[in-house]
């Protein structure tokens, strides 16, 4: 994988760049579709390739493990022959989906002991196991086995997480070393900052973090309840102590606002289940502020969906007929929603990219934040 820091903004620590891996070229700042079960739910490949066009999408491990199972990718050839998906994919290792989906988890040293969500049975995710799965996944992008702390979470519970977390890493970088890649592309791992909401955990962590020398960084145990300016502030002493010559990758994060504030902040990569999810639920974020499209108010308007036009349904439907389809329950309403929401995150951050490369990014983001806390 190859990084280029293409321009920075002047005003902020915005900065355009490059990644450049086997599945080809990925464009920061970048937003990742959330593909969890090797789907972007509700959106056909086609659609999200010409229409949406991201450069890459994430996969989730504890998802994909344990239903197709690492059986059936190998057999497929990976997760991107499988999926019909030759774009990047960047896969996280579970260890988040353990602590937010599964019962009766029991961490130590060791790992994480769980039941799954879906049958109730027991399986164990290691730091070396996660990296095996990721292996058999196949993503180009494969993220480290660490613990995401609950917010609020106390300093002495966070600080031993943090140094777990650390433990856990270096066992994924000695396992990385002793295993390769199964189906002739490359793959690289990227570390995870941890430290809760306190700074000086922050700090460590990122320190630690950066010394390992990966290709790329990641900020996670972000957006979990605290408030904004919380995790702004925890991205800040991050991103001063990371490097700035490989890309940076905010995980789980965020709202439109969230992306920009971030990104002003010297963040290159997001994912986040907001676009896709809010979409099944009628929320939509629109040129023109944030709309509930089930509400009564839009049952005769006939205008567009967006008069932007981030993707064709924008113009094609009128929000009268995607608020009665969200009323009678037609699969179509949640599509159509998806994909204008992930064309609305896509075009953000193409948007901010030729914003930096002009050097107008921070007065334009102080006027888009605003715009997009409109609700309609
Ligand atoms: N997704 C959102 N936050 C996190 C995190 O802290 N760790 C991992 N692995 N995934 C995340």
């Amino acid at each position: 994988m190859k990084f280029e820091l293409l321009s920075k903004d002047p005003n902020s620590k915005a900065r355009a760049g490059k990644i450049t891996t086997d599945h080809g070229v990925i464009e920061t700042p970048i937003f990742m579709p959330v593909g969890t079960i090797a789907t972007v739910k509700g959106v056909h490949q086609r659609e999200l390739k010409e229409e949406i066009n991201p450069d890459i999408i994430l996969g989730n491990t504890y998802h994909l493990y344990l239903r197709p199972g690492t059986g059936i990718l190998r057999k497929a050839g990976g997760l991107h022959k499988f999926m019909n998906w030759d774009r990047n994919i960047l896969t996280d290792s579970g260890g988040y989906q353990v602590y937010s989906l599964s019962a009766n988890r029991k961490i130590n040293e060791q790992g994480v002991k769980f039941k799954s969500h879906i049958d109730g049975s027991t399986h164990l995710f290691t730091p070396e196991s996660a990296v095996d799965i990721q292996r058999e996944i196949g993503a180009d992008i494969i993220m480290a086995f660490d613990e995401c702390t609950p917010y609020p979470c106390e300093y002495s519970y966070a600080k031993r997480s943090m140094h777990m977390t650390h433990r856990w890493l270096d066992r994924c970088m000695t396992h990385m070393k002793k295993t390769s890649p199964l189906y002739g592309h490359d793959q690289t791992l990227f570390p995870i900052v941890q430290g809760s909401t306190y700074k000086d955990l922050r700090k460590q962590s990122a320190e630690y973090i950066a010394n390992v020398g990966a290709e790329g960084n990641a900020i996670g145990g972000l957006s979990v309840g605290e408030p904004d300016d919380e995790m702004y502030a925890m991205t800040e002493v991050v991103t001063d102590i990371l490097p700035e010559d490989k890309p940076r990758y905010l995980m789980g994060v965020g709202t439109p606002s969230n992306l920009l504030e971030n990104i002003a902040l010297g963040v290159d990569m997001f994912d986040c289940v907001m676009p896709t999810r809010n979409a099944r639920n009628g929320m939509l974020f629109t040129s023109e502020g944030t709309i509930n499209i089930k509400n009564k108010k839009w049952e005769d308007d006939f205008s567009t969906l967006d008069p932007a036009g981030y993707t064709w349904v924008d113009t094609e439907y009128t929000k009268a007929y995607v608020k009665h389809l969200f009323s009678v329950k037609e699969l179509l309403g949640k599509q159509i929603a998806t994909i204008h929401n992930l064309g609305f995150y896509l075009w953000l951050v193409r948007e901010a990219r030729r914003q930096i490369q002009a050097g107008t990014f921070r007065a334009w983001k102080d006027v888009m934040v605003k715009k997009l806390s409109v609700r309609l």
